[in-house]
């Protein structure tokens, strides 16, 4: 008999702020993903929530932690099926602004006849936050939290969510692993590359991006770096190994060459 997973696990909880990370929602052929609940004072955003896979189930989660009627946020580190494709439910059935790149804004009503329908709760100006290249900081309860620049890694308008008060780098696809289990614990750096780096070498640009981006991400207080498929970085060595590995990373168009572009 195959034993139950933990659905959720507590990423940092001080009594008033709280993260919490969903691991195993995604049942079926969809590719292991994680969602992500940031709470502060009872009010909570939600991160990449993903598709149709895993509204059902994460709001079944969510109820277990907040009212859906306290989420202000949902936000989307880019606009891809495993990221955002919920998000007509989550204007129909919540009060929530997305969050999201100012690129990827105006494709997002494709996803559903929602958008001009009355069941959608005000129009869709009011309920949405358009990220400018830049990122900036988002109020959540008496906290922030801040969408930083990770464009081309993988999406052309792509953010990572930063929460200041528990330390964590929520990296969207960046640090993503290919893993059964993603509530284990990473123990072994180098066993773990062989399930990151076929994935980084084709979703992710160029390695002058991730060079420009790992020189951002030093400067963060961080304690972890938690991606949105896999294991998460916990603690400062981790991410260290973490950062040094994927900064020499050739990937993208760096390893594309005419053989890459030959007729059929
Ligand atoms: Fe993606
Ligand atoms: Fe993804």
């Amino acid at each position: 008999m195959a034993l139950e997973r933990t659905t959720s696990q507590v990423l940092f909880d001080n009594g008033t702020h709280k993260c919490i990370s969903f691991t195993s929602l995604v049942k079926g052929e969809g590719v292991q993903a994680n969602q992500f609940l940031i709470l502060d004072n009872q009010r909570a955003a939600i991160l990449d929530p993903g598709g149709d896979l895993t509204y059902m189930p994460l709001t079944m989660e969510l109820n277990k932690y907040t009212k859906l009627s306290n989420v202000d946020y949902v936000m989307a580190s880019h606009q891809d099926p495993d990221i955002i494709t919920s998000m007509p439910r989550w204007l129909i059935y919540t009060d929530a602004t997305v969050v999201a790149s100012k690129l990827w804004a105006r494709f997002l009503p494709h996803l559903n006849s929602a958008f001009t329908s009355d069941r959608m709760k005000g129009n869709w100006e009011q309920r949405l936050l358009e990220l400018a290249d830049g990122g900036q900081r988002v109020r959540l309860g008496e906290s922030e939290i801040w969408a930083l620049p990770a464009h081309f890694m993988h999406s052309v308008g792509n953010f990572q969510f930063y929460d200041p008060i528990a330390k964590i780098l929520f990296s969207g696809d960046m640090g993503a692993s290919m893993v059964d289990d993603a509530s284990q614990p990473l123990t072994d750096f180098q066993s773990h590359i062989p399930k990151m780096k076929g994935f980084h070498q084709r979703y992710m640009c160029s390695n002058k991006v991730i060079r420009l981006w790992v020189n951002m991400v030093r400067q963060l207080d961080l304690d972890m770096i938690v991606p949105q498929h896999g294991t998460p970085f916990m603690g400062k060595q981790q991410i260290n190994e973490f950062l040094d590995w994927i900064e020499t990373l050739e990937c993208g168009i760096d390893l594309f060459n005419q053989n890459s572009f030959r007729l059929p």
